[in-house]
This record gives C-alpha cells, structure tokens and sequence, in this order.
C-alpha cells in the first residue's frame, strides 16, 4: 500500500521510519519532509496546512492511507477534509482534537468525567482573570486556551508575575486567538511521565512510557522548549501508576470524548504528574509527542501500519501492542540560541556514521538539502540522536557517545538527559 505521512519534524522521521519497515508499503511519501525522512520516504513540497493539495495528491498518486504528525493541521480539520472525500486518514476529527485544541474543553472534560487534574477556572476576559487572580494560592498556572507552540502556559510565582501574564495573553495576544479564554489552574508538584496511546474510538492501546526534558538549559532550567530530549520507559511508571491511571484516566478519557459525540481515532498523549495525591492529567495532546515519537517507536514491536489501520478501522480492540524490553534514549542537537533567535543553513557532518546500524538513529527534525545538495540544518532543533540498549543508562552512554560524531557550527544539547535515571 501507499502511505503519505503530514509534517516535517524528528517525529514525522521516526514515524516515516518505523512505515518503511512495514512489508505492506510499497511507497512512502512525505509532506513536507526533510533531509532524513528523504532517505525512506519521497518528500512532496506540500505544506502540512495545504488541506486541499494534499488531499489532491493522495487521490492523484492513490494513497492508501495518510497519517498526521502534526497538531495544527489536526486541530484546523484536515481528517474530516479528507473523509469527506473517502481519503483514509489516520488522526482524530477536529471535534475530538480539541482534546488538545482547547485547554478549557478538555479541563472541563475531565471535571465532568471525574479524571484526576489539577483544579481550575477558565476566564474570558482579562478583567475575570485579575478577579479571579486575587482569590488564587500562589504560585498560580496560567493556560492559553488554544494552541501556542508550546509557549502558552506560565507558571507564576507572584500575583505581579501573574499580572504579566495576564497582560501577556489576553491584551497584548502574544499567542493570538489561543488567548481568548485562558485556564488559571492550581500548581502541582511531582515527577512528569509521558504516555502515548492509540484509540480507535471505543479502545486504547497503551505504549511504552517515556519522560521529556522540556527547558532549555542543563539542570532543568532556562526557557521551555519543544523538547531537548528523552527516554522511554520512565522508570517512575511503576505498574501501581500504570494501574491506577488505566482505572481512572486512560479508557476514562475515552469513554468521555465518545459520551460526548466527539469518538477519539489517533493518538491520545497524556501529560502525566505524579502528586503526592496520585497520578493527575496535566495535559492532553492529540498526537505523537516530538521527541517522545524518537524513543518509543524505535521500541514498537507491531508493524505500526497494521496499527494505524485498526484505529482507523475500529477493530484495536483485536490488537495488543508489543514493545522491546531494550530502553531508548535521545538528545537532541539544537541550535545555539533555540528556542528564541537562531542561525541556520549550517553544513552537517556525520550523519553517514549511524547508516546500516540497528541500534544507533539519527532522526532528523529541522533539516535540508541546499543548493550543493549538502544537509544543512534548517530549524531550532536540528536532529535527534537516539540509541537503543539493554538498559537506560547502557543507552544514555551510547546516545552521548553517538553524539560526538555529529557536527554543525552552532550545535547545542542538553548534557544531562536522563539524569533522573540516577535517581530512580
Ligand atoms: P502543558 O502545555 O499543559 O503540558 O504545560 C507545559 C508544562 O507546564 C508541563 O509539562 C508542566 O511542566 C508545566 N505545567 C502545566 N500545568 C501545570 C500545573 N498545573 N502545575 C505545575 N506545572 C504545570
Ligand atoms: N515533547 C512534548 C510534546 O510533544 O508536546
């Protein structure tokens, strides 16, 4: 069959990979793509929000089956647009994206449904917010209700704080229309867990667990990013978690969305912290995670076509999912200055290093071939190199070490990816 995959990032890469290991795919094409996915997949230069071409291309070069890598295009709408023209797409319909779409549907989904998180109110104006903002314990959460990149949640130390904050997202619009309602919600501690799944509407199947490293800056701190690495399992996933969150969050969630008339097909992430109250949801995505995708499907067992097909087709509940005792864990290279001002158009060296290897990957996230047909980096986070091994720390070893053989003028990482493996 043939298989079209939407985005351009180190996720689209280990996804786009994991296809061309499939004996049902005869060819791969990927839209945009880049320098790396170029190497399995044929990249189409449609942008991912291109609703209409792309659909033209699937049905032109028959398609058998598209799969979206990306949020925004599944928030503005791309799966019913390819339905509606009998295109078979993998992703959820833009009334159950808005699981991640809207921080104030999903909170209230979870209220109504009972699933753990932390407390809430949602405002519509900034006047509501500074009310609201008086009554609260700091420090306090603030959420952009749309999507933002990222970028739209602040935790705020200070009622002054806050009050920028404010100001920030509701007046200023710094995340334009994602600031018109905003979620101001309890802060919680505790240690943060990852976990993907796949749903077909009715079931859910979990995938391996993996743990992010969001800031910027080595000990956890400078700016939030999209992701400076990870690994996969979180050794903090104990099967009393695994337990507790299938009880009350996962099949949960679910059950809720389809109560709602909004049935989830695709990717459910859950943002997971664990409090001294148990497991709670800090957050919904209704995608793969960037780089959580890096380190759990190099762990997949299952042929991930065969996967996408049953949530497509409703028959998961048919499947179990299978993944490799070997643990997964990888840095991302950077460049200087990500996430704010960056240079790009930089040559990179090595990459040759990691071909025909098993256990050692380079999946690119911002990449491109230039005029000389050199890959040259082309975003803030450049690549993601990730190794497989029998334990966490045998593989944050091997991930470090790969590293050294990987060079652009401006590379920048994060020395300390998985140092929670140490507290473990
Ligand atoms: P989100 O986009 O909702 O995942 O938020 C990004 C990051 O902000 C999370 O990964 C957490 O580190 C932090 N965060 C979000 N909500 C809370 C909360 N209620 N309490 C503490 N930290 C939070
Ligand atoms: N790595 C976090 C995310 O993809 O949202």
């Amino acid at each position: 069959m043939k298989v079209l995959i939407v985005g351009s990032g180190g996720r689209e890469h280990a996804i786009a990979w994991a296809c061309a290991k499939s004996p049902k795919v005869t060819k791969l094409y990927c839209a945009p793509g880049n320098a790396g996915i170029a190497v399995v997949a044929e990249c189409v230069p449609i942008p991912a929000m291109d609703f209409e071409k792309l659909a033209g291309f699937a049905k032109e070069n028959e398609v058998d089956l598209t799969v979206v890598g990306m949020d925004d295009p599944l928030v503005g709408g791309i799966v019913d647009y390819f339905e509606e023209q009998n295109l078979r797409i993998f992703g959820p319909r833009k009334n159950a994206a808005i699981l991640e779409g809207s921080k104030a549907f999903s909170k209230d989904l979870m209220q109504k449904y009972g699933i753990p998180t932390a407390a809430y109110r949602t405002v519509n104006s900034a006047e509501e917010a500074r009310a609201c903002l008086k009554e609260v314990r700091y420090p306090v959460v603030l959420k952009a209700d749309g999507l933002a990149l990222g970028k739209g949640v602040l935790i705020c130390e200070t009622p002054a704080e806050a009050e920028v904050g404010v100001r920030q997202i509701m007046e200023d619009r710094k995340f334009g229309d994602a600031g018109n309602r905003m979620v101001i919600e309890e802060f919680l501690t505790g240690r943060e867990i990852s976990v993907l799944s796949f749903v077909d509407g009715r079931a859910i199947r979990i995938m391996a667990s993996a743990m992010d490293h969001k800031r910027a800056g080595d000990g956890d701190t400078g700016l939030n990013t999209g992701g400076m690495g990870n690994f996969s399992p979180s050794p903090f996933y104990t099967e009393e978690v695994d337990a507790f969150c299938r009880e009350h969050i996962y099949q949960k969630t679910v059950d809720a969305m389809a109560a709602e008339g909004r049935p989830f097909k695709g990717v459910i992430f859950f943002g997971l912290i664990l409090t001294e109250d148990g497991p709670k949801v800090l957050e919904y995505n209704a995608r793969f995670g960037d780089p959580e995708a890096q380190v759990v499907i190099p762990r997949l067992k299952n042929d991930i076509v065969e996967v996408f097909e049953a949530c497509v087709d409703g028959t998961l509940d048919r499947m179990e999912l299978e993944f490799s005792a070997d643990a997964c864990l990888c840095v991302v290279l950077a460049s200087d200055g990500y996430p704010l001002a960056y240079e790009k158009g930089f040559p990179i060296s090595g990459l040759e290093t990691f071909e025909g290897r098993d256990d050692e990957f380079v999946f690119h996230a911002g990449t491109r071939f230039d005029e000389e047909g050199r890959i040259v980096t082309n975003g803030g986070r450049v690549l993601a190199v990730t190794a497989l091994a029998p334990t966490l720390r045998e593989a944050r070893d091997k991930a470090y070490g790969a590293v050294e053989r990987v060079h652009f003028a401006n590379r920048y990482m994060r020395h300390d990816i998985g140092h929670a493996i140490d507290e473990a």
